[in-house]
């Protein structure tokens, strides 16, 4: 059976960037759009034009250099922020206006203080008004997550109607169980007049920890464009991680899906998002976290100097890491630390290891991590009473 492609819709520039203390100046956000197009991405969302004037010139900027994604600006369902999208994206390859309002009662009401139907024709009124500028026009309802099936359904049948060509359902809240936001998605398949002509797309919150599964079961369900940023950064506790969705369609073959991510790249991409943003990642992130693919304890570690894929579902060089790593602390055994004395340079007999072990432990309890330069020590006092080959 042939996969069906999910496209990957990168908002890292857009709500990525809006993380207190992440804001990137324009150079910065090129370096970051040209490396998002090398991996794969088919849409970057550079930015929310009318925000600021920094923001218009990077979506501006962006939609220059990209050579291969669609170049994306948000705007709210305002005419205004409508022709400045357009004008930051006069001269991208492929342009799209991402336009959409709250349809959840307590956005209609809080936000808008307004009824179900007046936010219908703002809806259709803002597709309608994007379709002069570009073809491409994705919708968001915002708050979709909690917004009532029926009425979601009857939005987006209508903005159908006046051309959107994407469907955005967020689950802005991050609120619902991967079942229910499943749910949300086969609901909309089997009850919106049109929706085989567009692309639905999930766009997943991570305020409960659930934005990847959410993500993972919208696609299983039939969307077909997942948004998403590096490193899960977003508003709060975040967005669905890029490298998350990917590797996970990529190590469940028997979904049939499919991205175009040169995962090759991920670990990369990664580091650059990073450093240019100043936001550090936790050591236990899935795919591109430092212990991602490090092993401590000295059972997993002899499986792993065994055979790789007793402890490991990815081989990491698949996502750009060259190799997994053995730390050695007080839980590892004979076997990792014969490993890693191998790795630089020396070949201990059965004897020599015992007695290398035994002084290792000395190390391992005093400090949290027994690191080359104490093996070096090591290895000099063992040699005082036999030689050591060289490995
Ligand atoms: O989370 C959300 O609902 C959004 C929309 C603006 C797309 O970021
Ligand atoms: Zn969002």
């Amino acid at each position: 059976m042939n996969n069906e492609k999910v496209e990957i819709f990168d908002t890292t520039l857009r709500d990525g960037e809006q993380v207190p203390g992440c804001k990137l100046d324009t150079n910065q956000k090129l370096i970051i759009a040209e490396r998002l197009d090398m991996l794969g991405v088919d849409v970057i969302e550079a930015g929310f034009p009318v925000s600021s004037p920094g923001d218009f010139t990077s979506v501006n900027e962006i939609a220059k250099i990209v050579k291969n994604a669609t170049v994306c600006g948000l705007t709210r369902a305002v005419k205004k922020d409508i022709e400045v999208a357009a004008q930051a994206l006069k001269q991208a390859v492929k342009p799209r206006i991402h336009t959409g309002i709250g349809t959840s009662d307590s956005h209609i009401k809080y936000k808008f203080n307004s009824t179900r139907e007046d936010v219908i024709i703002r809806a259709r009124e803002s597709v309608s008004y994007a379709k002069n500028f570009v073809d491409d026009v994705e919708f968001y309802a915002e708050d979709a997550g909690r917004t009532d099936n029926s009425f979601l359904a009857k939005i987006c049948e209508e903005v159908i109607k006046s051309g959107a060509t994407v469907l955005n359902i967020p689950d802005t809240t991050g609120y619902c169980l991967p079942e229910e936001y499943g749910a949300k998605i086969k609901y909309l398949k089997d009850n919106v007049k049109g929706i085989e002509n567009v692309i639905i797309s999930c766009h997943c919150h991570n305020d409960l920890g659930l934005a990847t599964a959410n993500s993972i079961a919208g696609v299983i369900n039939g969307a077909r464009q997942i948004e998403c940023t590096i490193n899960g950064i977003g508003e709060r506790a975040g967005n669905t991680a890029l490298e998350e969705v990917v590797m996970i369609l990529k190590q469940h073959p028997y979904l049939n899906l499919e991205t175009n991510i040169n995962a090759k790249l991920l670990y990369d991409t990664s580091l650059m998002v990073r450093e240019k943003m100043g936001m550090f990642v936790q050591p236990n992130k899935a795919i591109v976290g430092a212990n991602a693919f490090a092993h401590s304890s000295g059972i997993h570690q002899d499986g792993v100097i065994k055979n790789r894929e007793t402890y490991e579902i990815i081989n990491p060089e698949e996502v750009g890491v060259t190799e997994s790593a053995i730390v050695l602390t007080a839980r590892s055994g004979r076997a990792a630390l014969a490993f890693r004395a191998k790795k630089i340079g020396y070949e201990l007999t059965k004897v020599q290891l015992d007695s290398a072990y035994n002084t290792f432990l000395q190390f391992a309890d005093k400090q949290k991590e027994v690191i080359d330069d104490d093996i070096h020590v090591i290895m000099k006092q063992v040699s005082k009473f036999s030689k050591i080959a060289i490995a």
